[in-house]
């Protein structure tokens, strides 16, 4: 009982606010999203925090294959069931995410039972049960898939990961293939970083041109826009949504944050590349400066300017997190930072950048769905 007072207490604490939910305030312009680990979805007060500022969910890593299918056969359903009901009872958009993806996936899959590489067919097979179990499962209720994530790299090629390796170039449009199959109501989507870069925006639109000439469905492009305070260049980003919504597809912010840590690496959101950690690197250990702050308001700002006049192309913005200790980028691309890269900071408490967007449409005009 007492615990469920104090629980109660913090809920309340945390909706205990005067502010607008950013959920209403971009209602007119598009859905916002919000990506939710499995600790939050159980958290009773990170819950009751994410459900009255998002109307949307990503599911940060339980739905990945090397979660939900960890052996052959073996699903593991828990948390992605959570995740599902948790979205319902909040009157959240769940994202499925996602079904091919070169890290975190199910290895085994890539494995033949004499221990060689799997064939193109194995592989395939293989794909197609784990597709038919998990999109089967939330059919209905999970009404948009991350398909294929991270298929390009920065020249615009084909990246060379097992699936292209063991199936060819055309694992893209099976997949594709595959998930209209097994729910043809789903909305189907194709995710990447760095999509400011001109060569991997030529290669996403004409994959868009290739799938849709082949009779192939797909919905949108989500541009997951890891981002820090000086990269990328503004205009080349939104080039990158115009680009996109010319081919015919919805656009959507799917993973964003700012790091406000120095990058001293090329700057690239590929989760394999690592540095060792170095003092210089984190120069904020035990607060966030006011001056930062204040950038960090102002870019997220300049974004969000550029999402509402394209309100009419943008379907979703999803932040890649709910709260700054929660992010992956505290351990990306270096392990053991503090960084300050989402809305709320680590006590769940509204940060400048928060309000700064509830503010932001009041002097935007148009553009409205
Ligand atoms: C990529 C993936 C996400 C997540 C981030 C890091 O962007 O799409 O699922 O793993 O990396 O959190």
């Amino acid at each position: 009982m007492k615990i469920f007072i104090a629980i109660l207490f913090s809920a309340l604490a945390v909706l205990a606010t005067s502010a607008a939910p950013l959920r209403e305030v971009y209602k007119p312009y598009f859905k916002l999203g919000v990506a939710l680990n499995v600790r939050q979805v159980m958290d009773p007060v990170a819950g009751t925090l994410a459900v009255r500022e998002f109307s949307s969910a990503t599911a940060e890593n339980c739905m990945k294959a090397a979660e939900i299918q960890p052996k052959e056969g073996v699903f593991n359903w828990k948390y992605a069931d959570e995740f599902v009901a948790f979205c319902e009872r909040g009157g959240m958009k769940p994202i499925g995410h996602c079904l091919v993806w070169h890290s975190q996936p199910a290895e085994w899959m890539f494995t033949g039972p004499d221990g060689k590489p799997a064939s193109r067919e194995l592989l395939l097979r293989r794909l197609y049960t784990h597709v038919k179990t998990v999109v089967g499962r939330y059919k209905v209720r999970v009404k948009g898939w991350d398909v294929v994530n991270e298929a390009f790299d920065g020249k615009g090629e084909l990246s060379k990961t097992k699936w292209r390796e063991l199936i060819g170039p055309d694992y893209i449009e099976l997949a594709f293939r595959m998930v209209h199959r097994v729910d043809p109501d789903a909305e189907l989507y194709y995710n990447d970083f760095g999509m400011d870069g001109a060569k991997k925006r030529d290669a996403v639109c004409a994959m868009i041109r290739n799938l849709k000439a082949k009779g192939i469905r797909i919905d949108g492009v989500g541009m997951q826009t890891h981002v820090n305070l000086k990269h990328p260049d503004l205009k080349e980003f939104e080039k990158s949504i115009e680009a996109f919504a010319a081919e015919g597809v919805k656009v959507m912010i799917t993973e964003m944050d700012i790091s406000v840590l120095p990058a001293a690496w090329n700057v690239t959101a590929e989760i394999s590349t690592r540095y060792d950690y170095d003092e210089k690197y984190n120069p904020y250990r035990n607060a966030l400066p006011e001056a930062v702050a204040d950038q960090l308001a102002r870019r997220y700002c300049d974004f969000f300017s550029i999402y509402l006049r394209h309100a009419g192309d943008i379907d979703r913005v999803t932040v890649w997190g709910l709260e700054d200790g929660g992010s992956w980028l505290n351990d990306f691309p270096v392990n053991g930072r503090t960084d300050y890269p989402l809305l709320y900071d680590r006590a769940l408490k509204p940060k400048l950048c928060r309000d700064a967007l509830e503010r932001l449409p009041v002097s935007f005009r148009g553009n409205k769905r």
